[in-house]
């Protein structure tokens, strides 16, 4: 494995795309970048900042003003671990909105490719193959049934909100795949040059068996 090469993972929420990266960059030894982090951590600081949902240049001044780093799989705003804090539901709600932002996302994609020309890379996101690194030696896109993505995020969301019903989760996820994908700027779309693997009823292990046949040890 060559020590700069990039792998892109895109794929809807739910579809295993960061434990797969996760995984795959412990694997081959490289960076893991997770990109959907960096958007969370900015809907996190709009929303500590009290901005209100709609408020287009309170959210650009916010993602201007913050600080994010990743170190590791952990993610800091400002100096702060918010690793925990950008899963909660309410960034949930608010992230495709901050995400769909073309000035939020220029800020971003803009650390990202520093991050990248760093050295060896795994990066998971939606424009990842598309748009932040089209030149990537290797681009894969995962996908599962909205029942199974839904079901994957419920057992996690359930934890720590035992309120919560598949059906909520299952609506939520619908909508956020319906905003990130009909976006005007850098919607989630299959790169041209991507292997689309289905994760629907395969396990972990099974999804990074298959990668790792294609890019090797
Ligand atoms: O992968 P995730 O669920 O943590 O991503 C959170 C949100 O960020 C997701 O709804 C879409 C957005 N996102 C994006 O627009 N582009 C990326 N490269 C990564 C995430």
């Amino acid at each position: 494995m060559k020590k700069d090469v990039q792998i892109a993972i895109d794929g809807p929420a739910g579809s295993g795309k960061s434990t797969i990266a996760r995984k795959l960059a412990e694997r081959l030894n490289l960076d893991y970048i997770d990109t959907g982090a960096m958007y969370r951590a900015i809907t996190l600081a709009a929303i500590n900042m009290g901005i209100a949902p709609g408020d287009r240049k309170g959210i650009i001044d916010t993602a201007v003003r913050s600080r994010i780093q990743l170190r590791g799989v952990k993610v800091f705003l400002n100096g702060e671990d918010v690793s925990l804090k950008v899963r909660m539901p309410l960034v949930d709600k608010r992230v495709s909105e901050v995400a769909s932002i073309p000035e939020v996302r220029k800020i971003l994609v803009g650390l990202q490719r520093q991050m990248a020309a760093r050295g060896g890379i795994v990066m998971d996101g939606r424009d990842i193959g598309t748009s932040v690194l089209p030149e990537a030696r290797y681009k894969f896109f995962l996908t599962a049934t909205l029942e199974e993505r839904a079901k994957r995020r419920f057992q996690d969301l359930v934890k720590t909100n035992p309120q919560i019903t598949l059906k909520q989760v299952m609506n939520e996820m619908e909508r956020r795949d319906l905003l990130d994908s009909t976006r005007g700027h850098s919607p989630l779309k299959v790169a041209d040059d991507a292997v689309v693997i289905d994760t629907t009823g395969k396990s972990i292990e099974e999804v990074l068996d298959e990668i790792m046949g294609i890019v090797g040890g």
